[in-house]
Parts: C-alpha cells; structure tokens; sequence
C-alpha cells in the first residue's frame, strides 16, 4: 500500500503530493479525500456513469390515461389485479432499500472518486424508481397504505427484504471495516447481495409480469415505466459485477473457497424467495404465466449471474421467457422514447426573474 492510500480516519493529508492513477484504489484508500476523477483509473465505473446519465428519464413524463381507463373498467381479472398489486407492493419499498444501501453503508468504503460518482447517480436513479411507484399508485388511485405496506404483510416480500437487509445492518455496524479479510469478505456479500440478487434476481419475476402485459398492450404506462427501471437496473447491475470483479482482482486473498460456497448458498436461497414471491403473485396463472415457468426462469438468470462472478452455475434451466432479452436489449432509439413528452431544462432554456 503506498503512502497516498494509507486508509484515513479523519486525520490530515499529505496535499504536497498530485494523485497517481496507481494510487487508487476501490476500497481501502482515501475515504474524505475529494472525489479526484482525474486520473481515472476504472474507465467502466465512468462508462456506466454515462450511460446512466444517458437514459435519465422522469415517471410523470409517462402518460397514465390508458392504465387509468382499464383500471377503472371490468377488463381486468382479481387475479390480473392481484399480480399488478404484488409488484407494486414490492417494488415501491424494495427500491428504496438499494438507495439506502448505497447511502448508508457501501458509499463510505468504497474509496474511488469515479466509482462513487456512479454511486451518487444510481443513488439518484433509486430514488426516481420510488418515485415511479409513488406516481402509479397516485394516478390510479390506488390504497397507497396496503401497498406501501406490503413488504410487512406479504411473507414473500418481507423474505426478500429481510435477506437483503440484514446484509446492510452489518455493514452498518459501527465496528465494521474492509481492513480485515472477514470484513473485505462481509463487504462482498453485501455487494453480491444488492448488485447480484436483489437488483439483479429479485426484480426480474416482476419485470416479466409488468412486460408481459405490456406486450398485450395492456396497462402500457406502468409497462413503459418498468422498461425504464428495467434498463436503469441492467446498467446498476452491470457495475455491481464490474465493482465486485475487481475488488476480488485487488484482494485475491479475500475471494476464499468458504466465500465463494456461501455466495453461491445465497445466490440458491435467494432463488428459492423468488420462486415463492412468483407463487404468491401468480397464485392461480395468468397471462399464460405460471410459478413452474418462474422457477425455470429465476433458475435461468440466477446461472447467469453466477458466470459473471466467476461462481459454478447451479441449474442449467432454460429460458422460459427469451422475449425478455430483446426488451433489454432494446435501443434508446428504437421507439423507447416514443411517448416521451417533456423535454429538459438546460441552463439555455431558463429564465430567470
Ligand atoms: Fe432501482
Ligand atoms: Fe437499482
């Protein structure tokens, strides 16, 4: 560790002294210091900067009218509700949970200006994806109290919550460092927890339920609002492999065989809550979805995932839903923005007083 690295505790710098590209590192390094972005040393932490930046996008630029007038009608069956309620219920407090995540317990260790700046932006981004939910359940005039309050009373969704924040509280803890090898290994978990499962398992059932009805040209606002989050998502969880590939690259000694079995333990259990909270939405199918075909594709996606940790994928299921790819690949330009209504103020459009 160099003489610019040494972890700060609040102490004063050495100012005499320019940054080195080699000076930097993700965790372990200067924590107060200003986020010095020049030399950049991680390129794809700023890559996904601005592509983040790139797809900014608002939940009240997204016209409501057509899911109003079929919320309202007799179109939709209980269980059609039901489905739409459950991801509701689960997205509008789950969102907030990776913001507070970020804020309160990872920002503080990770010790890169260019990867925290990513930070503040995807900080941002959950704060707009609650914000998303707050506007749904607003212009359909929907009980915001039952869905707000789901993440206490649907067992599914209190799982899913619970597992992913007790993975915060211990990062929280006061005695928490990534100077000991069980910290750095503590800092992986939650890591894996937030980029891998929740953002990048436990969202992808209800991305299916939303789209599919979508693609059925049925509730098309909530629809185009969940393709947003869903890029936004791809993108959050493109970093979070990034920012966990390399921290094992810089802390080899961290990325143990005990580490790797248990992530991958939390990786199967974390599938197991997926498929439950797939049945508790889908109690009866629908939409020619059922909890069997959610299995197959949260066993799908779960392998995925683990590929890019370099874990041993556990299931070998296929993909169920190959239709999902092709949304998620989809080009901003390519009708994304299609309903698209506001545009921007930039500093050339303001008028002041
Ligand atoms: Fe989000
Ligand atoms: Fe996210």
């Amino acid at each position: 560790m160099s003489a610019c690295c040494t972890p700060d505790r609040g102490g004063m710098y050495d100012l005499s002294q320019r940054i080195r590209v080699e000076d930097k590192r993700l965790i372990n390094c200067k924590a107060v210091d200003v986020n010095q972005l020049w030399p950049l040393k991680y390129a794809w932490a700023w890559e996904h900067y601005l592509n983040g930046c790139a797809n900014h996008w608002m939940p009240t630029e997204v016209p409501m009218h057509k899911d109003i007038e079929l919320w309202r009608s007799n179109a939709l069956t209980p269980d059609e509700r039901l489905v739409i309620m459950r991801n509701l219920g689960f997205f509008s407090t789950g969102e907030s949970l990776v913001g507070n995540n970020i804020v309160l317990a990872i920002f503080k260790h990770i010790t890169n200006p260019e990867a925290r700046q990513y930070l503040l932006r995807q900080a941002f981004e959950e704060a707009i994806h609650t914000h998303a939910f707050h506007y749904i359940v607003e212009s359909l005039g929907l009980d915001g109290r039952e869905v707000f309050n789901m993440y206490r009373e649907v067992d599914s969704i209190k799982g899913k919550d619970e597992f992913v924040m007790s993975l915060t509280e211990r990062v929280l803890d006061p005695d928490f460092t990534t100077e000991t090898l069980e910290g750095i290994q503590d800092f992986i978990r939650n890591l894996v927890g937030f980029y891998v499962i929740m953002e990048g398992i436990f969202f992808y059932s209800g991305f299916v339920m939303i789209l599919s009805f979508h693609r059925q040209n049925r509730m098309t606002g909530i629809g185009e609002q969940f393709q947003y989050i869903l890029r936004d998502e791809t993108v959050h969880l493109n970093f979070g492999i990034d920012l966990i590939n390399t921290i094992k690259e810089e802390n080899p000694e961290a990325w143990t065989e005990e580490l790797r079995r248990d992530l991958v333990g939390m990786i199967r259990q974390a599938v197991e809550y997926e498929i439950a909270y797939a049945r508790e939405c889908l109690p009866n199918g629908v939409l020619g979805l059922n909890a069997d075909l959610f299995r197959e594709y949260v066993q799908y996606i779960a392998d995925r995932r683990l590929e890019r940790i370099e874990l041993p994928v556990q299931y070998r299921s296929r993909n169920p839903f190959p239709w999902m790819s092709e949304t998620m690949d989809l080009p901003k330009e390519k009708n994304f923005f299609e309903t698209r209504v506001t545009e921007y103020q930039n500093a050339g459009t303001l008028v002041w007083d």
